[in-house]
């Protein structure tokens, strides 16, 4: 569907998952891939956005700029996630179709499933139930974009698809503790602990939720996957099929920095946010794709970069 010289705009490419597509869109030979900063272009911007997508003409858009962050982030910046991801989606998905752009590629991700899912969970379980409390904006802003590609393919015979993946870890992740995410927080906190010297940590929740954890280079295959591919889906899972509880990732991490510190559960049941979410990728294994990128290969990656940064991480801003 698309040649090396296809024009791409790649919204969010600083991020964990747009860095991760930039990387493989150049890695793969793509060369026209239009990316622009935040600072040089707010995407919450109607005029400029709808400026911009009409100057640059591109053929493709990938939407993965977003406000993102984990459970005390949504928890607290209500108001933020709604209207930012709300207002960044609106104008790409309406821009890309006054300038006639007929593909797109936006990205959502599992909270977008109601809290007491039956697993793992289908596409078609989208709206069947209440949704996770603490991140209802977010998940109803995803939605609402979700809804949007539905209906511009429906009224206007696009192919915007969107790409609904489970939670993501990898290089450049946020390490802020306040609004990242539990994975990349649990790295820093132990490697905190062992830098200060420390004999235990204390995490929030039981630890008993169940998590599903995908190296995100897997989600940038998926996406530069499905650009490639005719699909007559609009809505396709991209995860690792694999859950472990946040106390088995807490040993998987604490096996590779931080051993023998002890680690204790606040108990707090409101900071475990949905119990448990495995989605089923069948109608993504359908068309052929899966994940290349083991959970293990992915921790050594990501603990690489971790290190690498000493202390140097990006800070994200609502
Ligand atoms: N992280 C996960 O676990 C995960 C899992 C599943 C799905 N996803 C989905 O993947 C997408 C990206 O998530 P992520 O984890 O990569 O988030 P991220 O690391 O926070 O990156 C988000 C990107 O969006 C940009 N951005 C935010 N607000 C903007 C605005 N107003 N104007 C222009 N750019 C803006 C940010 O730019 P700056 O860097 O300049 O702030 C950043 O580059 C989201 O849709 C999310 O739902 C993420």
């Amino acid at each position: 569907m698309l040649n090396k010289n296809t024009k791409i705009f790649l919204a969010g490419h600083n991020g964990l998952v747009g860095g991760a597509i930039l990387k493989q869109l150049i890695n793969r030979g793509y060369k026209n891939i239009i990316t622009i900063s935040k600072k040089k272009l707010d995407l919450r911007d109607q005029k400029k956005v709808f400026n911009f997508i009409k100057a640059k003409k591109p053929k493709f858009i990938i939407i993965a700029a977003a406000s993102v962050g984990g459970i005390a982030a949504n928890n607290t910046f209500k108001a933020d996630f709604i209207y930012n991801n709300t207002a960044i989606q609106n104008n790409l998905i309406h821009s890309a179709f006054l300038n006639g752009i007929k593909n797109l590629i936006f990205l959502g991700s599992s909270c977008v499933y109601p809290r007491q899912c039956k697993q793992p969970i289908k596409e078609e379980y989208l709206l069947t139930g209440p949704l996770e409390k603490t991140n209802e904006p977010y998940a109803i802003a995803k939605i609402a974009g979700i809804k949007m590609c539905e209906s511009y393919n429906y009224q206007h015979n696009t192919n915007y698809l969107c790409i609904m993946p489970c939670n993501a870890f990898g290089p450049n992740d946020n390490y802020d503790l306040l609004t990242s995410h539990f994975f990349p927080a649990l790295i820093r906190r132990l490697s905190d602990a062992v830098n200060n010297k420390k004999k235990s940590i204390k995490l929030w929740g039981t630890g008993k939720a169940k998590r599903e954890l995908i190296y995100v280079d897997n989600i940038a295959d998926a996406c530069i996957f499905f650009m490639n591919k005719k699909v007559k889906h609009s809505l396709i899972n991209i995860g690792s099929e694999e859950e472990s509880s946040i106390k088995q990732f807490v040993e998987k991490v604490r096996n590779k920095i931080g051993k023998g510190i002890q680690i204790e559960f606040d108990n707090n049941k409101e900071m475990d946010g949905t119990p448990r979410k495995i989605l089923d990728c069948s109608i993504a294994r359908s068309y052929g794709w899966k994940k290349k990128i083991s959970f293990n290969i992915g921790l050594e990656l990501t603990l690489n970069d971790f290190f690498k940064r000493k202390g140097n991480f990006r800070k994200i801003k609502f």
